[in-house]
């Protein structure tokens, strides 16, 4: 029995790949796997994807692109992020695709002792205010000066929305301004990628979809939106698991954890899980969670601790030390989802699973 355990369902994640592949189709699927595969572990996410039809990766940083290649995958991987000078030479050496948007990092790149066969994508920023340039003609130029650069291959050009899940209105006005101008430049250089939706544009906006789709949060089975994965026909990859470490009588008055935030009104079994805020469960979830066990729903009571949170596990006779706990995912008939707890916490599915801590060993089946 594992103090605690993040069972990843990778056949799973084979099956939402497959699905968005299909919805996607004739767009290419590049599967989002940044940030450990958004805490489902990035290599085994990624053999999975491409099991389901992804013919891309995509990540953040150059460190992820290397740790890919270093596990053995193939196939175009793209950097999305901004790279810093040591970066770039990283993602290069790594065979990773680079995004370009200013033209000093563009002649860097021309420059380049590693540039051999490098290939870029060039980003307009169309409304998400992040990166890429607002400056359609500086993107342009950025594109140009690739394409006349010995050594490198311009591949595509991109853009990315700010809010593809709750406003498709304004992402539809980003995808109007982002087209007359790659579809100039696809004019220009035939073969070019051009590629914007991420899983929510991909699921709910079709004339997104163009020649490639990026998505991450689909393809672990949570919903963009933060409802539930079952209307996409998505499901979750990833369970976590605990156990009951303990299991004691409280009497009325009598208190559970930091601070006294769970006092007994009536005499109660209290189970201790030996999970806390340190592997992820976050403290915001302090008397605002269930669990589950023996199948059922059990109220989290008290303050999440480092290491560890209660349950209350009512006044009848308890299950015994050493019973299974699911904290995300299925036990019979019952579920939680990361969308539920994304709801009480305030915040998006992505924080959850990502926030799940590397003190949590990754057990991967199928
Ligand atoms: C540029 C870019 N494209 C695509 C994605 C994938 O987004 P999602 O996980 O919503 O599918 C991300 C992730 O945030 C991103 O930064």
């Amino acid at each position: 029995m594992l103090r605690a355990l993040a069972r990843i369902d990778d056949g799973a994640i084979e099956r939402n790949c497959a699905r968005l592949a299909a919805v996607a189709a004739p767009a290419a699927l590049c599967a989002v796997v940044k940030a450990d595969g958004y805490g489902h572990g990035a290599p085994e996410a990624a053999r999975a994807a491409q099991a389901g039809g992804a013919t891309w990766l995509a990540v953040a940083t150059a460190g992820e692109a290397v740790a890919l290649r270093a596990a053995g995958l193939g196939g175009p991987v793209l950097v999305m992020g901004a790279l810093s000078p040591g970066e770039l030479t990283s993602a290069l050496r790594a065979r990773a695709d680079v995004v370009a948007w200013r033209e000093g990092f563009a002649a860097a790149l021309a420059a380049h002792p590693d540039r051999a066969g490098a290939r870029v994508h060039v980003k307009l920023d169309s409304g998400m205010g992040r990166l890429g340039t607002r400056d359609a003609a500086e993107a342009t130029a950025v594109a140009e000066a690739v394409a006349a650069a010995p050594g490198l291959e311009l591949v595509g050009a991109m853009t990315h929305f700010a809010t593809a899940d709750d406003d498709p209105a304004f992402a539809r006005e980003q995808l109007a301004g982002f087209l007359p101008w790659a579809r100039a430049l696809a004019d220009r250089h035939p073969g070019l990628l051009l590629h914007a939706a991420n899983s929510a544009a991909t699921l709910g906006i079709p004339e997104s979809r163009l020649d490639l789709v990026r998505c991450g949060i689909a393809a672990y089975g949570m919903d963009p939106c933060g409802v539930s994965p079952d209307p996409h026909g998505l499901e979750p990859a990833l369970e976590l698991r605990s156990y009951l470490a303990a299991v004691k009588r409280i009497a009325p008055g009598e208190s559970a954890g930091y601070g006294r935030r769970f006092v007994a009104d009536s005499a109660t079994w209290i189970g201790t899980v030996p999970v806390g805020y340190a592997d992820g469960v976050r403290r915001a979830l302090t008397n605002n969670a269930d669990l589950l066990v023996v199948g059922r729903r059990v109220p989290l009571v008290g303050t999440v601790s480092m290491d560890n949170v209660t349950v209350d596990l009512g006044p009848g006779d308890p299950p015994p030390v050493g019973e299974p706990v699911v904290l995300l995912g299925r036990q019979a008939g019952e579920r939680v989802l990361a969308e539920e707890w994304a709801r009480r916490l305030g915040t998006i599915p992505y924080e959850i699973t990502c926030a799940i801590s590397a003190r949590v060993p990754r057990e991967h089946h199928r």
